[in-house]
Formats: structure tokens, C-alpha cells, sequence
């Protein structure tokens, strides 16, 4: 789990909007889950045999008893938020967004870390192809505000309970006869979860992958259909996409659409999930999933989200050297000069705060000198200085930081002459 420094804010703070701002264009609502749930929430929705439930849970039991996990994912989560309360009754589709923290079990490493951000979007009730692009859409939409370039997405179809039952009958029967070729962690999915053999990252699994049938190729004509209107509308936007047959992703709940956003040129990383050999750096990752609300209890509503991983889109813009343009407001800094003037300061600061200026001041016994070079490093417009005599006088000094120039006004009359000249 990593410290967010103060140098790094201004990224954050930047992506946050970004994602705010594109959110309300979208048309999404912000929906806030607790960061604890119950675990069996994630062992349902997430899904038992993924390595997130497999490995990866921070999970504590309570003195009452009861056992809890810290959220791995939203996605769960904001399916119980909307079943608990009553938003399953709105005008569908809903859509709802949530930023926050996820919590995993990994072995961390630059961009993957045990505490990470998500920036999440889910669209529920719609179960059109449109929807699939227009999330993908969102996140292209952010990359461009954000100023970052050479993304491209990686999609494929998985197929739904009326198709891919057949196709994981086939996978598992041409993977028999290689059992013992496999790495040790495949000869377990060959048991539990065969799609996930497509998506192992060790070279002689990936091999063997390359020969094994592809899902493509066996959906059903209603999967088939959604796929090609899926592909149709990002040709449309030209969002640039390629189909990789190999991604499955690592959570259960997916049905039709899976798809992830990287670099150029960089290795997916399936759901966070499978050996991890090479650089993984999906910067998002989401899809269909038709069949989980009617898992944790609801009506069959479809619905299809995306993550995106927020750490990662720091990291980029900072290897990129991307630049945040931060609007400056133009500052004043506060100097005082003895305990009478500090003791006025106080309520100084606060006055010229509350009449929207941007003041800054450091309060302590600090000479002139100090004062004016830590008001210089700031790059304020005016200093203010307050000495005895000028408390006694009820005066200050306004000093004009490039020239130097000051002047003594009367204190009832400092905010409004530097609002005159701060307009200038
Ligand atoms: P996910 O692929 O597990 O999907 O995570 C989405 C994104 O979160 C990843 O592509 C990555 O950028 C970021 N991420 C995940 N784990 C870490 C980590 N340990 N360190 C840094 N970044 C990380 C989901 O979570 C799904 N709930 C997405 C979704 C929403 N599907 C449908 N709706």
C-alpha cells in the first residue's frame, strides 16, 4: 500500500475531475459503497474458483462474528447497493459510477499494489452492443482530456451460459491429451476454470494456447451478433481496437463482451489475474455481464461496466511527462512581525480568505528576510506586512513582489485596493 505525496495531488486531482466532469456528460450518477463488505458478497459475485477469491482477499472477522472483506472490486458492491435500495425501481438503464480504493492480496510491483484506485462505471438494464462501445467510449473520451495517446483496446467475446457450456467441453478435451505439458497452475484451471488456460502468461502454456479452439468461432447467433455490433460501433468512433481470442479475464461474472485498455505495445493482464511474468499494465478493464444481478438475488437485468486503474493512469502521465495545467490563482503571503501583529494575523488571514483571495503565510517567529524569500518561492503577487507600528497605526504594507514597490493603506482598506490591483 503506497502514500499518495503531495507532488503527486495535482494528478489526481486533475483525473478526478476529468472523471466527474465525463461522468455527468454521460450521464452517470455517483453511487459510494463502504469499503467493507460481507466476504460472501465477492465469493458469489466475483465468483470462488478467480484467483481474487482464490488469494487475493484482505478478509477479518469481527468481534460479532462476522466475516468481512475489504472490496476487492465494485462491481459486487454496487450490485448489492442497488438491489438493497430500491434502484432496481428507477427507469432503466441506470447508471452509476463510483472512485474509490480496492484492496488486493498481490505481490506488489510498479503499477500493482495492495491498495489501488478504481474509477468505476456500470450501465445497468441495456443489453444493446451500443453500450458496450459507449464505455469504452467514456474511457477514450478521459485519455484525450488527459492528454494521453497509443491506447488500444484489447476485446474479445466469451460467449454466454448457451454457448460457451459447449465451447469449455471442447477446450477441456483438446487440453486432456497436453495435461502434463502445462505449468502446475493450468493443471488446476483445467479442473476449475478451463477458459483461464487461454490467458496463462508462461510461454509453453501460451503456446498450447495457440492451437486450442477458439470461442470466436463457437458463439452462438446472438453473441455473434452482439460481437459484430460491439466491433461496428467502434469503427464507427475509430476507437482503435484488436480482437485477441485469448482474453478471458479473471472474474466469473462475464458473459458476451471482456475487454481491457493498454499502451501499444504492452502485455495484457487479464483481470489481474495468471502468472505474471511479463509487464502488465492494463490501464482498464470491464465488460458484460448479463447473468449477476439474477445471481445475487435480483430480476435478470443485463448490464455491462468497466474499471479503470487510476494508480496506473498516474503513472502514465507521469512517464509521459504529461502536463497539468494548473490554473494559479494569483497569491498574497502574510507577513507579521512581532507578537502584537501576529496575534492580528490570525484574524487577517482569515478576512482575506473569506473575500476569495489566495493568501499564504508561515506564522512563525520568522524575520523579514525569511518571510519575503518563502513569499518569492510561492511566487506571490503582493506580501502583506504587518509590524508593531502598523498595528498601532491600524496600517499595512502592500509590496509589490516583482518591483518591489510598496506602499502603506489603511487596513480597513487592503482587501478592496488589492482586488483593484489584482485585476490589473
Ligand atoms: P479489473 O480488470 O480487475 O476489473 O480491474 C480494472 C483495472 O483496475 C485494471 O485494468 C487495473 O488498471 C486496475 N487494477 C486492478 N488491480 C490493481 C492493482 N493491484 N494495482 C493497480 N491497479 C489495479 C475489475 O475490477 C472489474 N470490477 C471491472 C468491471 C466493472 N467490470 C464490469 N464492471
Amino acid at each position: 500500500m503506497h502514500d499518495i505525496l503531495p507532488a503527486d495531488q495535482p494528478y489526481w486531482e486533475r483525473i478526478n475531475q476529468v472523471i466527474k466532469n465525463l461522468a455527468r456528460a454521460y450521464g452517470f450518477e455517483r453511487l459510494d459503497t463502504p469499503i467493507l463488505e460481507e466476504t460472501d458478497l465477492f465469493v458469489k459475485g466475483t465468483g470462488a474458483d478467480t484467483d481474487i477469491i482464490e488469494k487475493e482477499m484482505y478478509t477479518l472477522r469481527t468481534k460479532g462474528g462476522d466475516q468481512l472483506t475489504l472490496r476487492p472490486e465494485f462491481t459486487p458492491a454496487i450490485m448489492r447497493a442497488y438491489l438493497e435500495n430500491g434502484l432496481s425501481g428507477l427507469p432503466h438503464p441506470v447508471r452509476i459510477y463510483s472512485v474509490g480504493p480496492i484492496f488486493r492480496y498481490e505481490r506488489p510491483q510498479k503499477g500493482r499494489y495492495r491498495q489501488s484506485h478504481q474509477a468505476n462505471f456500470e450501465i445497468i438494464g441495456e443489453k444493446e452492443a451500443v453500450i458496450d462501445a459507449q464505455l469504452i467510449q467514456l474511457f477514450f473520451a478521459m485519455s484525450k482530456e488527459l492528454n494521453l495517446k497509443n491506447l488500444v483496446v484489447q476485446i474479445n467475446s466469451i460467449g454466454c451460459p448457451n454457448c460457451r457450456p459447449a465451447y469449455r467441453k471442447k477446450l477441456v478435451n483438446f487440453y486432456k491429451n497436453r495435461k502434463k505439458e502445462l505449468c502446475l497452475n493450468c493443471q488446476k484451471r483445467l479442473e476449475q476454470n478451463p477458459l483461464r488456460l487461454l490467458d496463462c502468461k508462461e510461454t509453453k502454456c501460451q503456446r498450447i494456447a495457440q492451437e486450442a479452439p477458439q470461442i470466436i468461432d463457437q458463439l452462438c447467433g446472438d453473441c455473434h451478433n452482439h460481437f459484430k455490433n460491439v466491433l461496428e460501433f467502434l469503427d464507427e468512433v475509430n476507437i482503435p481496437y484488436m480482437l485477441n481470442p485469448y482474453l478471458v479475464r479473471g472474474l466469473d461474472y462475464y458473459t458476451k463482451t471482456v475487454f481491457e485498455v493498454l499502451p501499444e505495445g504492452e502485455e495484457g493482464d487479464s483481470a489481474e489475474g495468471g502468472a505474471r511474468q511479463k509487464r502488465q499494465i492494463a490501464l482498464a478493464g470491464g465488460g458484460r455481464y448479463d447473468g449477476l444481478i439474477k445471481l445475487l438475488g435480483g430480476k435478470d437485468t443485463p448490464a455491462a461496466g468497466f474499471a479503470i486503474g487510476l494508480d496506473r493512469i498516474v503513472n502514465l502521465m507521469k512517464e509521459k511527462s504529461v502536463k497539468i495545467v494548473q490554473q494559479k490563482r494569483p497569491l498574497v503571503f502574510l507577513i507579521q512581525l512581532g507578537d502584537l501583529a501576529k496575534k492580528k494575523s490570525l484574524k487577517l488571514f482569515e478576512e482575506l480568505r473569506r473575500a476569495g483571495l489566495e493568501v499564504a503565510s508561515s506564522f512563525s517567529r520568522d524575520t523579514i528576510k525569511s518571510q519575503l524569500k518563502t513569499a518569492d518561492r510561492l511566487e506571490a503577487r503582493f506580501s502583506l506586512i504587518l509590524g508593531q507600528k502598523e498595528v498601532l497605526d491600524e496600517t499595512i504594507i502592500i509590496k509589490e513582489m516583482v518591483s518591489g514597490i510598496q506602499e502603506t493603506v489603511p487596513l480597513a482598506k487592503v482587501v478592496k485596493e488589492l482586488k483593484k490591483r489584482l485585476r490589473k
